[in-house]
C-alpha cells in the first residue's frame, strides 16, 4: 500500500521541539511580570552555571575563539541549541556531554539567563574589510540575521561575536561531514569565499 502518512490521531500534536519553545515563551512573561522571580533565577544561576562560565565567561563573554559569546544571545536559539546537542543534531564533544544530562526546565533556565547579560562587541575596528563585509552581511544574511544582527526567535543572534567562532563556524556549516548537518546555514555558507568569510567575520564582531 502506498499509503505511508499515519492517521491523525497518531500523530504527536505538537513536536517536542515547539512545545519546549511555548515553554520557555511561557516562562520568559512570567520573569518579565515578576521582579522577584527574575531576581531569584539570576541568583540561583550565578552558582549553577559556574561549569558554563569556565569557557563561556562569568558575564558571557567568551575568551577563547572557540567558543562563543552567550550574553544577549536570544533565549529561543540558545535553548534550541543545547536542545540540538542534548540529541544530536548539533555535534561537539563537549557540549554533547554537557547538555545531555540537563533537564528541560534547567535549559530554559540557563537559556534566560545567559540571554538576559548585556552584550557588548567583540571588536570595535572599523576598516576596508569591515566596510566589504557590511555590504555582504547586508545582501545575504540581513534578511534572517537581521539588519544590525540580532536574531529573532531561534535565528541566532550575530552581532559582537568573536570573529575566530564566526569563521570556523562558516567553515564548519560549509563541511561535506559537518558537525552541525541540520542547518539551514550550510548551502549559504558553501558559496562563501576565504576573503568574504574573513570580510563578513570582521564586520559581525564589530556590530553592536
Ligand atoms: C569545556 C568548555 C565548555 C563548557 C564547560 C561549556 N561550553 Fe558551551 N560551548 C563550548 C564550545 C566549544 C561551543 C561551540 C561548539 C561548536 O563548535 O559547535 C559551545 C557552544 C555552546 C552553545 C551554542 C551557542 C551558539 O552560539 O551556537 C550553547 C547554547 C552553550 N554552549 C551553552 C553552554 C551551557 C549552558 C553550559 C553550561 C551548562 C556550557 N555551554 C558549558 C564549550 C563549553
Ligand atoms: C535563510 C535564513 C538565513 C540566512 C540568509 C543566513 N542565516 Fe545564518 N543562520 C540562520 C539560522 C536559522 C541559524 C541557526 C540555526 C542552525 O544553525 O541550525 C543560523 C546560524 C548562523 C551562524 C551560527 C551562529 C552561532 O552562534 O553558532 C552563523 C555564524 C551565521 N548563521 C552566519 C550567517 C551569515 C554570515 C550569513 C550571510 C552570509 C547568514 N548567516 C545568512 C539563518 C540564516
Amino acid at each position: 500500500m502506498a499509503c505511508v502518512t499515519p492517521p491523525t490521531e497518531q500523530r504527536p500534536k505538537t513536536s517536542p521541539d515547539l512545545a519546549l519553545q511555548k515553554k520557555l515563551t511561557e516562562q520568559l512573561a512570567l520573569i518579565a511580570s515578576d521582579k522577584t522571580l527574575r531576581q531569584q533565577l539570576n541568583q540561583a544561576m550565578k552558582f549553577r552555571t559556574r561549569l558554563c562560565q569556565r569557557c563561556h565567561g562569568v558575564d558571557g563573554h567568551s575568551r577563547n575563539g572557540r567558543c562563543p559569546n552567550l550574553a544577549g544571545q536570544n533565549p529561543g536559539y540558545l535553548l534550541q541549541q543545547l536542545q540540538h546537542f542534548h540529541d544530536g543534531r548539533r555535534q561537539d564533544f563537549q557540549m554533547q556531554s554537557i547538555a545531555r544530562p540537563i533537564s528541560d526546565a534547567d535549559k530554559i533556565a540557563v537559556s534566560i539567563y545567559f540571554s538576559s547579560m548585556p552584550p557588548r562587541p567583540a571588536s570595535t575596528k572599523k576598516n576596508d574589510q569591515t566596510t566589504q563585509g557590511e555590504a555582504l552581511f547586508r545582501i545575504r544574511c540581513a534578511q534572517c540575521h537581521g539588519e544590525r544582527g540580532q536574531g529573532l526567535y531561534t535565528y541566532p543572534r550575530l552581532a559582537g561575536q568573536l570573529p575566530e567562532y564566526i569563521r570556523m563556524t562558516l567553515h564548519e556549516f560549509a563541511k561535506l561531514n559537518s558537525r552541525r548537518r541540520t542547518s539551514i546555514m550550510r548551502e549559504i555558507a558553501s558559496i562563501l569565499s576565504e576573503a568574504e568569510i574573513n570580510a563578513l567575520a570582521a564586520y559581525i564582531s564589530s556590530m553592536e
